[in-house]
């Protein structure tokens, strides 16, 4: 079937490049099931413009849940029902930022947020970090000296829960110290938390949103990954006078709320318990993959599991490049994600590789992971 989707999987590679669901996981029988359901439970109202914030029932079925996630931070007038978290990404960007400004990016980060930040006219910059994620004190200086230099540095862009590419998570007192100098100094903090559910032990951290009430941080979330990418539907948690500005942009006034029809699926989806179960069911298979990858990797490299998200950041062993290793692997029938790209700059991270385990399942992770050994042994 061509022509239908993003991204063919190549013959021949088992590839771990790709942060994507096993195609066997989405949901697609219930899925059906919920489009029927809101058929008969909304008529011609799923198929005419929708409300601009998005649908009453979706919104405060998602207060609800946000709330049961975090012990409450969130009220359905902080909502805004957006195509996913790229286009809140690029919603929230254009509106907070503009040519001239300075968006700054955790370092590594979601690569492909680089370009919607920059699509904004902005200049991203890396900001300062170490192995545990952005630190507080040396963005403060940083901020400090481009703010003197006549910057205006609106947004902070970070994924501070099993983050892309690293699968780490802030620390508690990071997060506190950010959420206070973002209200010391007034930067936003565009928390992107799209794997908070994909959490495989324990429960996920507080998330900035939460720890700040709301102040001075904005949240982008999503169903891409715990339901499906094609869906494109997330959501926006931000002050009310932000949630009216996204409402009021002429578009949403010509077009209505965001992906109308999709929301009202999407809430017959979740009021039937389908949600749930199918969360439960894909984050028990993901913890699986994990595993899989992680101890197929370990037989050769040493390499962190992470508590939640889809990826491994793995560290190459000395004197092997990132960049170059993965012709090699290719050639050997695999693939993976060199660590620079995760870097906005590009410099940095050649001694790094971002494993994807959310594609396949555990037997071919387990033979990608093989043939990434024997790429690497080759090297001797
Ligand atoms: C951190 C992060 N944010 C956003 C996205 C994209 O989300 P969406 O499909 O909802 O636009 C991804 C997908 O890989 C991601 O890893």
């Amino acid at each position: 079937m061509a022509g239908m989707i993003q991204m063919e999987s190549r013959p021949g590679i088992l590839d771990l490049s790709w942060g994507h669901p096993r195609p066997g996981l989405l949901p697609v029988g219930e899925w059906g099931k919920a489009s029927a359901a809101a058929a008969r439970e909304f008529g011609w109202r799923q198929l005419t413009y929708g409300q601009a914030t998005g649908p009453t029932p979706l919104l405060d079925w998602l207060t609800a849940h946000l709330c049961d996630t975090e012990g409450g931070g969130t009220a359905p007038e902080q909502l805004f029902v957006t195509g996913g978290a790229s286009h809140g990404l690029a919603l929230v960007a254009s509106l907070l930022a503009g040519p001239g400004d300075v968006i700054l990016v955790d370092s590594p980060s979601y690569h492909l947020a680089f370009r919607i930040l920059a699509d904004t006219g902005a200049t991203v910059v890396r900001a300062p970090a170490d192995a545990d994620g952005v630190d507080p004190a040396a963005l403060a200086e940083q901020l400090a000296a481009l703010r003197a230099g006549g910057r205006r540095v609106p947004l902070l862009y970070l994924v501070p829960t099993f983050a892309n590419p690293t699968g780490r998570s802030l620390p508690a007192e990071r997060r506190r110290d950010l959420v206070a100098l973002a209200r010391r100094t007034g930067l936003t903090l565009l928390e992107d938390d799209t794997y908070r559910e994909l959490c495989y032990e324990g429960v996920a951290p507080p998330s900035l949103w939460r720890l700040s009430g709301g102040d001075r941080v904005v949240r982008l979330g999503t169903f891409a990954k715990t339901v499906a990418p094609g869906l494109r539907l997330g959501w926006i948690n931000a002050d009310p006078a932000l949630i009216t500005r996204l409402a009021t942009l002429g578009y949403v006034h010509s077009g209505g709320g965001v992906n109308h029809s999709v929301a009202t699926t999407m809430y017959c989806f979740a009021a039937s318990g389908a949600y749930r179960r199918h969360v439960a069911a894909v984050r028990a298979e993901y913890r699986a993959q994990r595993d899989a990858l992680v101890s197929a990797v370990r037989a050769y490299l040493p390499v962190e599991a992470p508590a939640g998200g889809w990826f491994l950041w793995v560290a190459l062993p000395p004197g092997v490049g990132a960049t170059g290793l993965l012709a090699r692997a290719e050639r050997n029938g695999t693939s993976f994600v060199p660590g620079p790209r995760f870097y906005v700059d590009g410099a940095g991270g050649d001694d790094r590789i971002r494993l994807s385990f959310s594609h396949l399942a555990p037997a071919d992770l387990a033979g990608a992971a093989a043939r990434l050994g024997s790429a690497l042994t080759g090297l001797g």
